[in-house]
């Protein structure tokens, strides 16, 4: 299998850039760096299949031969998101078409559309080729279906797909009219033919309308992977499949439904702070894919498996992105942005990509063999990691401990995109990040769920911004406070049903009981615009009138005209208590809050003597534990410890030092826990 045995390390691998020659260095770097796993063939559409239907398969059967003899397994890649220059020409109605009515051309990759039947029907054509020729094959461990799916299109094959999606879920148009508030602005259906894509328009677009746009595209194309997904598992039963989620404010994918479809969840993660924010952004990517790990494997098996395996597929070697920029990672930062994904719960880290390429759209992107060649820090950094990892491979299979849980909701955020929402500063990504970052900061461990998971073993949920809230969402929230559970909710968290529709009676609609609060007006923020808070702090953003209805005030807005009013509240629900946070707080307001909520739940931090800056994540598996620590800071640390470093395989007793920049990873004694 994949995972087994350790750790995989490696990245996406381009033979197809190379001559024969540059393989065979290739894979003489590739051993010294302890590659285990790379990603082949992914945008090699144009060189396996040159024209319609005629294969050439002689470079690849080379390449997966010369790879197995040096013990470097392969997730075998279908090429479907880069169809060839002939494939468009001969298909021009599977070119995407925006939502301006342009209709796209050849010249990148993408350019296809995931409704379009001739584009479906090759994307099979080819991955049964590459099924049939290599199922086999003892060097493929996994296949790896297209890349990162995440496309959208408005052209009529899309229109037409998305009038069915819509006829089934709501049945008939009265249905959908009612979901849709379609009396405003006079939108009224009374015909199918009538209802289109939501393409460009006058003035503000209907919030259902785009909302259900998002939810069937990433129907459309999951059905496009599961299409893949399943000629691949009948060619190669024991091959397990995956495709390689990106994550981004703009991708219409619903990952945590995806996750129920693919064997192992795969994540590409490219940090776009270059400050410390990177770290931050590192640990709730993470997260998040552990979340949606366990929630896939809970729903295809039925059971509960904390340790259910994911993969960071690929990661910069050497860069971060910021606003167009490269920034080069410092020497260490690479490791520890790969020790956080495994302390995380990642089986491996891979890379985009191994060799730099001399040409093409992303030849300034880092690689594992950067332009300079192997005689380069990156390069001896990527074999000292590949040496770590083999160092580290007791630990894959156990599972990561967290005693908080934060809710993460796909549709959520599609829905607070909206341009009509009362503020244009709205990012649920911002929110949930901002709520996991005090968490990180504070040093508790921290799972990310979808709503309606299990919530066995938290102590504290916290739904920040979870704007959608079905009655089955709110009874999930609730049922986990009467129990004795505690919540943190924030502002615009249940404000609208799974249609966007607001719920009325006063704000937070789906929640006000459990919360003992109902909120009368909003107060958005202007972008300079702070509001002091009585305990200290201060509020951005966003601010409520909230009426106490049950809930005492934890703190009060000071000045203005909420002056005195509650800004954070608390409520005994049943056995437990619910936090409402009705601003969004200062990052160090905000840290407290948390710590308290958290504390006052029974949570601990996962490392108390950690210093600000050190990460601390802790694994367990049956009788052993793992504690990673990171120092993200520029100096030495110190930190009250004790195990096996398994890094160094120093014993370490009664603290660690951790040099700036550097890490340890201790196995723990059974009696230290
Ligand atoms: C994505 C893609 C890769 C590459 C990288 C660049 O993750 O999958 O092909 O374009 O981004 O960062």
């Amino acid at each position: 299998m994949w995972g087994d045995g350790g750790l995989r390390y490696g990245g996406d691998y381009n033979p197809e850039q190379w001559p024969a020659e540059v393989w065979r260095e290739d894979v003489a770097l590739m051993r010294r760096a302890r590659v285990n796993l790379v990603t082949v063939g992914v945008f090699a559409w144009s060189r396996l299949e040159p024209a319609p239907g005629r294969y050439t398969f002689d470079w690849l059967d080379r390449v997966l031969d010369l790879l197995h003899d040096n013990d470097i397994r392969v997730a075998l890649a279908t090429p479907t998101a880069s169809p060839p220059p002939w494939f468009s020409l001969a298909h021009p109605d599977s070119l995407p078409v925006t939502a301006d009515g342009v209709r796209l051309h050849h010249g990148s990759r993408d350019t296809y559309c995931a409704a379009a039947p001739a584009y479906r029907a090759a994307a099979r054509r080819v991955a049964a080729a590459l099924a049939d020729r290599y199922a086999h094959h003892p060097g493929v461990a996994l296949w790896h279906v297209h890349n990162e799916y995440g496309t959208t299109c408005h052209c009529a094959h899309t229109g037409r797909a998305f009038r069915r999606w819509l006829a089934s879920r709501y049945g008939d148009l009265d249905t959908l009219n009612a979901a849709w508030a379609t009396s405003f602005w006079s939108q009224h259906y009374t015909d199918w033919a009538q209802v289109d894509t939501p393409r460009a328009t006058q003035y503000l677009a209907n919030p259902g309308h785009l909302l259900d746009f998002r939810r069937f595209w990433s129907d459309t194309l999951l059905a496009a992977y599961v299409e893949q997904r399943d000629l691949l598992r009948a060619a190669a039963p024991a091959v397990p499949v995956t495709t390689n989620y990106v994550l981004g404010d703009w991708v219409p994918v619903d990952h945590a439904r995806w996750a129920a479809e693919v064997d192992v969840v795969a994540i590409d993660h490219y940090p776009d702070a270059s400050d410390g924010g990177a770290e931050e952004q590192t640990a709730l990517a993470a997260d998040l894919a552990r979340g949606w790990a366990r929630h896939g494997a809970r729903r295809r098996t039925g059971h509960a498996e904390r340790a259910a395996p994911w993969l960071l597929m690929e990661s910069a070697p050497g860069q971060i992105h910021t606003a167009g920029r490269m920034h080069a990672k410092e020497p260490g930062r690479m490791a520890r942005h790969s020790l956080s994904h495994v302390a995380r719960g990642s089986r491996g880290v891979m890379f985009f990509q191994w060799r730099a390429p001399a040409g093409g759209a992303e030849r300034f992107h880092s690689a594992l063999v950067p332009h300079a060649g192997p005689d380069t820090r990156v390069f001896r950094e990527a074999v000292a990691l590949g040496a770590a990892m083999e160092r580290l491979s007791e630990v894959a299979g156990a599972a990561v401990e967290a005693e908080v849980a934060i809710a993460w909701d796909a549709a959520s955020g599609w829905a607070l995109d909206h341009p009509g929402m009362p503020s244009p500063r709205l990012s649920y990504r911002d929110e949930v990040h901002a709520a996991h970052r005090a968490l990180w900061r504070a040093g508790f461990g921290c799972d990310v769920v979808p709503p309606g998971d299990p919530l066995d073993g938290y102590r504290l949920l916290v739904l920040p911004a979870l704007y959608l809230a079905s009655d089955a969402t709110a009874e999930w929230a609730r049922r986990h406070v009467h129990r004795g559970g505690h919540l943190l909710v924030t502002w615009l968290s249940g404000v609208a049903d799974e249609h966007a529709r607001v719920r009325l009676g006063g704000h937070p609609g789906a929640l006000r009981d459990v919360l003992g609060v109902r909120v009368e007006e909003f107060h958005p923020l202007a972008e300079d615009e702070t509001l002091p808070l009585r305990a200290g702090g201060t509020g951005h953003l966003w601010a409520e009138t909230v009426r106490l209805a049950g809930a005492t005030a934890v703190t009060s807005y000071a000045g203005g005209v909420l002056d005195g009013l509650p800004a954070v509240t608390r409520h005994r629900f049943g056995a437990g208590t619910a936090w409402y946070l009705s601003t969004r707080p200062d990052d160090a307001t905000y840290r407290r809050l948390l710590t308290d909520a958290a504390r006052s739940a029974g949570a601990a931090p996962v490392c108390p003597g950690a210093p600000a800056g050190v990460e601390a994540v802790r694994r367990r598996g049956a009788g052993t534990s793992w504690l990673f620590l990171l120092n993200h800071t520029d100096r030495p640390q110190r930190v009250p410890a004790a195990g096996v470093d398994l890094l160094t395989g120093a014993t370490i007793d009664p603290e660690v030092h951790l040099p700036a920049g550097g890490a340890a990873v201790l196995r723990e004694a059974a009696a230290d826990h």
